[in-house]
């Protein structure tokens, strides 16, 4: 018995030693101590041993299966150590390599130029409406004096979506949305984006942004229109902006006007942004039509206004020295980069 029992403990130790992960122990354990194992057999021998010996060889076979037991759990605890300590290492951080950057979103330069204009008539003490980007042929045309085969129409080349809807050509519709549901006096600008299917260039793209102005009272004069665009350029570019007023052709105004400023890219020398003339056209304008009033409910016998659509791409572009509209909407980080003050 001694000798099997020497046997056993010999064969475990050679198996433990082979043993290279956790099911490897389990199957030893089942192995060797199991009910079909050489410890049980050895339990179920006992019985021929004789009475005198029976607890000596009974001791024996209890250590060897405390020994096995012991070991087992002991290297079962040495492979959770040693997992453990690999996963540790694989998750092992650098502390000294450099964060991730990430970059905060700001407003684009149109964006802040936008509310800055806003700004500049809020203090002039008008009010800010915004009307929808898909408008009926009523608003874009109709309501401002342009009717369906009217010369005037082909001067945008305009975006249908269907015979009755377009992108508004221009902010000037919010004009007799306004009109419809306020009495005057108005005072009134419409900043937004404005869809025209032109071709895209240094200078013109489909899509831009006006801001529209109104203003609706008894009395309102030619000259306060002149007053209202010199404190508006002056505000803006300071008060030696030099600015021209040449006569021009809109429907919704009678008369009408062009604005234009004094080229500051190039100093009035002529470059690319004022197709070499020196003077960079920024606004129409004009004494609202009596038609239009008249579309809007408002008498004009009673009531007089007048009214201007800004371009504000061009202006932006004359501020800070950009030399293609398109650059508005590449979104280049080195352009954009250059306005991330706000
Ligand atoms: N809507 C015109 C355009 O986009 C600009 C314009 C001219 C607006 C005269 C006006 C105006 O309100 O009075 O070309």
């Amino acid at each position: 018995m001694h000798q099997t029992i020497e046997t056993i403990r010999k064969e475990f130790s050679d198996s433990l030693h082979k043993a290279g992960s956790a099911a490897d122990l389990e199957e030893l354990k089942v192995r060797f101590l199991g009910r079909k194992g050489p410890i049980q057999d050895l339990m179920k021998e006992l019985r021929n041993v004789s009475s005198e010996e029976r607890p000596l060889v009974g001791k024996e076979i209890n250590i060897l299966k405390d020994e096995i037991t012991d070991q087992i759990t002991k290297k079962q605890e040495d492979f959770v150590a040693a997992e453990e300590a690999m996963r540790l290492a694989a998750e092992d951080i650098d502390v000294t390599l450099p964060g991730r950057r990430n970059f905060i979103g700001r407003k684009h330069i149109m964006t802040q130029t936008l509310e800055e204009f806003i700004n500049i008539f809020v203090e002039m003490g008008f009010t800010v409406q915004y009307g929808p980007f898909i408008e009926t042929d009523w608003y874009n045309f109709g309501a401002l004096n342009t009717p369906e085969h009217h010369p005037a129409r082909s001067m945008q080349d305009t975006i249908y979506l269907d015979p009755e809807h377009l992108l508004r050509t221009h902010t000037s519709p919010i004009q007799a949305r306004v009109m419809e549901r306020h009495k005057p006096p108005i005072r009134i600008i419409a900043p937004g984006k404005a869809f025209r299917n032109e071709e895209i260039t240094a200078r013109s793209h489909v899509f831009f942004h006006q801001i529209e102005g109104l203003y609706i009272d008894k009395g309102v004069t030619f000259k306060d229109l002149l007053g209202t665009m010199n404190d508006f350029l002056k505000r803006l570019f300071g008060s030696d902006v030099k600015v021209r007023y040449r006569p021009s052709f809109f429907p919704f105004v009678e008369p009408g006007m062009e604005v234009d400023v004094h080229c500051i890219g190039c100093k009035g020398r002529g470059c690319n942004i004022c197709k070499y003339t020196g003077w960079l056209e920024i606004s129409g304008a004009g004494m609202v039509h009596p038609e239009v009033l008249r579309n809007g409910g408002i008498d004009p016998e009673e009531y007089s206004g007048y009214a201007w659509g800004m371009g504000v791409e061009r202006l932006v572009m004359l501020r800070h020295d950009i030399p293609d509209i398109r650059m508005f909407v590449e979104n280049d980080m080195r352009l954009l980069k250059q306005f991330s003050a706000v």
